[in-house]
């Protein structure tokens, strides 16, 4: 057998380029949702995740405002869910984004969803490459036709991504296991390093968006997923303990802390089905970090400046322009701050 060597973010470097970009206001780093449903047009690459600790109204309002979308989760009921949805569009006439399963009342909730104001749902499983999704994605293609854009996930292969654009989905979610708060490569010993899985599936050089899900942690990780192929970029993490994260403060006499949860750990899945089957992600709490609106404008700042470092003033530009490096260990204790404690 061969094995396959794999690179994460911090396995490689950007390498600078000749740029003739005067200001990073000439670069753009917006993108869009194509295909059967209507043009969806992004100021920001960055879609908030579909967890019970990240988004429901708050975020939904916040993101669109800021040019992004945050996908509302659905480990709640079909009702609830369907009310955060309708705040959304009816706060802002935005574009709502709603999670759904691939089993039991999914449809139930898809069609709730929709009738709520979601044109943009999202079947939402954690390993995606599997027959469930295959039949879902053919009844809510049955069921919606083109009045719909499905976001699908998540895979970890090209063959994964391939087949769930055969299979009708208009972007894919891509990375399996990566994420801060995920046990899933632990507890099952499977998955693949989430830059590689970007690398993967950006070889099917098809139109259908590639959304790099799962253990970015700066803007220099969204610059290198953007290199690698990706479309656009989900965060967790970098956006947990946010005002507009649902959940209230922990006042503690370390400072103030929010939730931040897998939605399959132990305490999410207790509370959502009132039972555990594998537990693949882990809960734990993160500082405060205040309006999501700053956390965003500097994530912006970054990918300006990254995408003017490889000399393009888009994110299609970046992709045939981006030159990776692999870095040696030192390599990368040097590219981390290092300064030496006296
Ligand atoms: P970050 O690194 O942004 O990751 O915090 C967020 C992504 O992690 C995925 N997710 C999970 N994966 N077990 C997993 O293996 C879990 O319990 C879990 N909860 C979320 C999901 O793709 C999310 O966008």
């Amino acid at each position: 057998m061969t094995v396959k060597e794999a690179l994460s973010y911090d396995d490689v470097l950007l390498i600078p380029q000749y740029s003739d970009i005067k200001s990073r206001r000439e670069v753009d780093i917006g993108n869009s949702f194509r295909g059967r449903y209507a043009t969806v047009l992004f100021v920001l690459p960055i879609i908030a995740s579909p967890m019970d600790t990240i988004s429901e109204t708050n975020m939904g309002v916040a993101m669109w405002q800021h040019g992004g979308l945050a996908v509302i989760h659905r480990y709640n009921t079909i009702d609830h869910q369907a009310t955060l949805v309708h705040e959304v569009v009816v706060g802002e006439n935005a574009n709502a984004a709603a999670a759904i399963g691939a089993s039991g009342d999914y449809l139930d909730r898809a069609t709730a969803l929709y009738d709520a104001g979601a044109r943009i749902l999202c079947v939402d499983v954690a390993h995606g490459h599997h027959i469930l999704m295959k039949e879902a994605l053919h009844e809510l293609r049955s069921i919606f036709g083109q009045a719909i854009h499905i976001m699908a996930g998540n895979v970890a292969t090209l063959e994964g991504y391939n087949d769930l654009v055969d299979w009708g989905a208009d972007s894919v979610r891509c990375n399996i296991g990566g994420g801060s708060i995920c046990s899933t490569r632990i507890q099952t010993g499977h998955g693949v390093p989430g830059l590689q899985t970007i690398l993967d599936c950006a070889k099917a050089r098809r139109k259908v968006p590639i959304i790099a899900d799962g253990g970015i942690r700066s803007a220099g990780d969204i610059v290198k997923a953007l290199a690698a192929g990706a479309d656009f970029v989900m965060l967790g993490s970098v956006l947990a303990g946010t005002d507009e994260t649902p959940g209230g403060v922990i006042n503690t006499r370390n400072g103030k802390f929010k939730s931040y949860r897998g939605m399959a750990s132990n305490d999410a899945q207790r509370e959502w089905r009132g039972k555990t089957s594998s537990v693949e992600g882990i809960a734990t709490t993160v500082p405060c970090k205040g309006p999501v609106g700053n956390v965003l404008e500097e994530l912006a700042r970054g990918i300006r400046s990254g995408l003017s470092y490889s000399g393009a003033r888009s994110i299609k530009e970046l992709q045939k322009k981006a030159r990776f490096i692999r870095q040696t260990g030192s390599g990368q204790l040097e590219s981390s701050t290092h300064i030496l404690k006296q």
